[in-house]
């Protein structure tokens, strides 16, 4: 557990009532400036700046790293964290504008959203997508609705289409383990899984890898592209701060002499809310495995992801447990960066 320091460690910028839905709305400068604090936050410890706040956490879907993590880091701030599983001792929600509620969802977001806001300094939020509708799914209504009816800062704590609090904690390991992260030489890989999985972690370690400058190769099934207005912002962002984007469909060419493969499985959006006939295109691809060959392929490469991962499948015994394997600091980290970032924000 930290420890409170006589000289507390302060940031230079503020982002005071921000709200962070992806990392897309802060600069290069006010994302590194959220890291600097979160390293010295984890290296020399912190005072209690949410002394007296509470902050409701929303949770639509299950969790373990972002939950305890996120309740951990509010109460060693000095704050509290208001705990609410919707639908399991809180009410049903209901979204979509105009509709007739006489369906299942007992309250609407714009009241919760509205009353919450009156008792508590943010927000967090978690909403996975419903995998029904690209077109809808795609603007993260959920989350969005909580942006528009509250007046407080509100967390994505992970929609349908971002995860910046990963996004951050995957910087900070990368920062940690290189030093540097510009022009670092990294894969974001495709892998197997027997089920679809959202797109918020690619997306959201896509954007930020660009943000920061890297080298970011994509390696996916060409039935498993992201989002091309997304990668239209990848790129913008990577020109702008000296990085590179390339997408290949061969793993194995896009893992040669890389520094960082990060894994991850996620859905096809071509055949979003159609699991029968994605089913049959994914079963080509079940050999779609970070191994030990494909380590060997890297320069002396580090293994990233962002948990749960399933074993045997997504990633090998061997490469999961090895000293490559960067996927426990990964998930630390996620402590750190969002105290710093709730301290920032508050
Ligand atoms: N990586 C991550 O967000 O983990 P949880 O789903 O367990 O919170």
């Amino acid at each position: 557990m930290a420890v409170s320091i006589t000289r507390r460690p302060t940031p230079r910028l503020t982002l005071k009532g921000r709200s962070i839905l992806t990392t897309g709305e802060f600069t290069r400068e006010e994302l590194s400036e959220i890291l600097d604090l979160a390293i010295q936050y984890k290296t020399l410890g912190h005072g209690r700046p949410l002394r007296g706040k509470s902050i409701a956490l929303v949770f639509f879907n299950p969790s373990l790293r972002t939950r305890a993590s996120m309740e951990i880091a509010i109460h060693q701030l000095g704050g509290h964290a208001v705990m609410l599983d919707v639908g399991k001792g809180t009410w049903t929600l209901e979204y979509r504008e105009g509709v007739v509620m006489d369906g299942d969802r007992s309250e609407h977001l714009k009241e919760a959203a509205r009353v919450l806001s009156r008792y508590v300094a943010a927000i967090g939020v978690r909403s996975f997508p419903a995998l029904r509708s690209f077109e809808e799914e795609r603007k993260d209504p959920i989350l969005r609705s909580f942006a528009r009816y509250s007046s407080v800062p509100i967390i994505n704590m992970e929609s349908a289409m971002s995860h910046p609090l990963q996004a951050l904690a995957d910087v900070m390991t990368i920062r940690e383990t290189f030093g540097l992260v510009d022009q670092r030489q990294v894969v974001l890989c495709w892998t197997y899984h027997p089920k679809p999985l959202p797109m918020a972690v690619p997306n959201s370690f896509a954007l930020i890898a660009a943000q920061f400058g890297m080298n970011l190769t994509i390696a996916c099934p060409p039935e498993y592209e992201l989002d091309p207005e997304l990668m239209d912002m990848v790129r913008a962002h990577a020109h702008r701060n000296g990085g590179l984007v390339r997408v290949l469909h061969d793993r194995h060419e896009a893992c040669r002499g890389t520094e960082i493969i990060y894994a991850k499985s996620w859905g096809s959006r071509h055949y979003y809310g159609r699991w029968e006939e994605e089913q049959a295109v994914r079963k080509q691809y079940r050999d779609w495995i970070v191994d030990e060959a494909l380590m060997r392929a890297t320069h002396r490469g580090y293994f990233m992801h962002c948990l749960p991962v399933r074993r045997n499948v997504v990633v090998t015994d061997a490469v999961l447990d090895s000293e490559r394997s960067l996927v426990i600091q990964q998930a630390e980290n996620r402590l750190h960066v969002q105290k710093a970032l709730l301290a920032m924000l508050l």
